[in-house]
């Protein structure tokens, strides 16, 4: 079984959602549940971003207990001295240092060549270094990047002191084929490659963040970058409760152990989507309502007669309420059969017979058909004579 870290950046790059603003008591608050959750990093800010960001990794650096923390840092002495003392009070740390390394981002952003980006990597890791045990580098953009220029970044960096290298999919290009090649083009040209921590950072604008975290878990990345619920720039961060549901559902095939406690996974996705004012979707994997309510015939069938027939995943599992069997057109006579025996009304199979055919012309009139719905129902059967 390998060891997989997770790295929480809901404070960071999930602030980077458009309309997202945490308040520092918030960032605190989230901070401690990430912590119950049980993730191994927590990135708290940007601290020369902001004197409130400056503010908020301090406090949450005060705050947290046992988890380590980091912040973000450009490759320039003033980022490396603000999340120096910004993280001053952190029982675990550790610094998060990037520079852009692709074609596109070295030529038109930074006007830099690939020797001054080079020099950069070498001069701030090292810079940093001398404040920090735990120096993380990112190579921005890194999925198009040119893969020997990105590992002569990478080389560097863990040369001048870098413990962690952190492979970001910035613009969420990449695809779990073309991620996982770069991770093993890595291990074959990165010397200390096992001695180093690789982690994946996957943004999700083509709808491939969490299929390629996992393509990097399966060539070599000890460690997971991503938020809660995917918030995040753009489309967002990978979602780290569907790495977590993943690992958990296909121990058999991923056969990793990580710290995350499964039943604070619901608490910890509300109290994001509470504070972010973003809902989760109905339909969202892990967290969303739907994940756990059946409606079609079929489905209820089977489910009453075997959960497992359609439930990978318990609600109870990730903090959530059982399973909801909703009624509607689609629900077969043995959910409904079920359904009324738990309201009270002792009906059988062969009265079901009378009872289904009128069930059936209720849902076709409405979406879901209610308690209430149901109680109407049996109280005109019975005015009728039927049962
Ligand atoms: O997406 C990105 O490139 C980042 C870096 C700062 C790691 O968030
Ligand atoms: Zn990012």
């Amino acid at each position: 079984m390998k060891k997989i870290q997770f790295f929480d950046t809901t404070l960071r790059d999930g602030e980077q959602t458009i309309g997202v603003n945490f308040s520092i008591q918030q960032k605190v608050a989230i901070a401690k549940q990430l912590e119950k959750w049980g993730v191994d990093v927590i990135e708290a800010g940007f601290p020369i971003a902001s004197p409130q960001d400056f503010e908020a990794v301090a406090a949450v650096s005060k705050a947290v207990d046992h988890t380590m923390i980091t912040g973000l840092a450009r490759c320039k002495n003033a980022d490396i001295d603000s999340c120096t003392k910004a993280t001053k009070d952190a029982a675990i740390k550790q610094i998060h240092v990037f520079i852009a390394t692709s074609p596109i981002h070295r030529e038109s952003k930074l006007h830099m060549t690939k020797e001054q980006v080079i020099e950069s990597i070498r001069a701030h890791v090292s810079y940093a270094k001398q404040f920090f045990d735990i120096v993380q580098f990112s190579p921005e953009d890194a999925t198009r990047t040119e893969l020997d220029f990105l590992a002569e970044a990478c080389q560097t960096a863990i040369d001048a002191g870098a413990t962690v290298i952190n492979i970001a999919d910035t613009v969420g290009y990449t695809n779990p084929i073309e991620y996982g090649h770069l991770f093993q083009y890595l291990q074959q040209h990165i010397q200390q490659f096992d001695d180093i921590i690789f982690s994946s950072h996957c943004h999700n604008d083509l709808g491939m963040a969490t299929a390629n975290t996992l393509a990097a878990i399966e060539n070599g990345a000890t460690r997971v970058e991503g938020t809660i619920n995917g918030i995040g720039e753009h489309a967002g961060n990978v979602a780290l409760e569907q790495i977590a549901a993943n690992f958990y559902v296909r121990k058999d095939y991923y056969q990793c152990t990580d710290n995350i406690n499964m039943k604070e996974t619901k608490q910890t996705s509300e109290m994001v989507s509470n504070f972010a004012q973003m809902q989760v979707a109905n339909n969202q994997p892990v967290t969303g309502v739907n994940c756990f309510s059946i409606e079609s015939g079929i489905h209820q069938d089977g489910y009453l007669k075997n959960p497992q027939t359609y439930e990978i995943l318990t609600p109870e599992t990730v903090g959530m309420k059982a399973t909801a069997l909703p009624l509607g057109k689609l629900s077969g006579s043995h959910a409904i059969m079920v359904k009324l025996n738990e309201m009270g009304y002792d009906v059988n199979r062969e009265e079901m017979r009378t009872i289904f055919p009128i069930f059936k012309r209720i849902a076709d009139q409405t979406k879901l058909v209610s308690e209430d719905d149901l109680h109407r129902m049996m109280t005109a059967i019975a005015k009728d004579g039927a049962c």
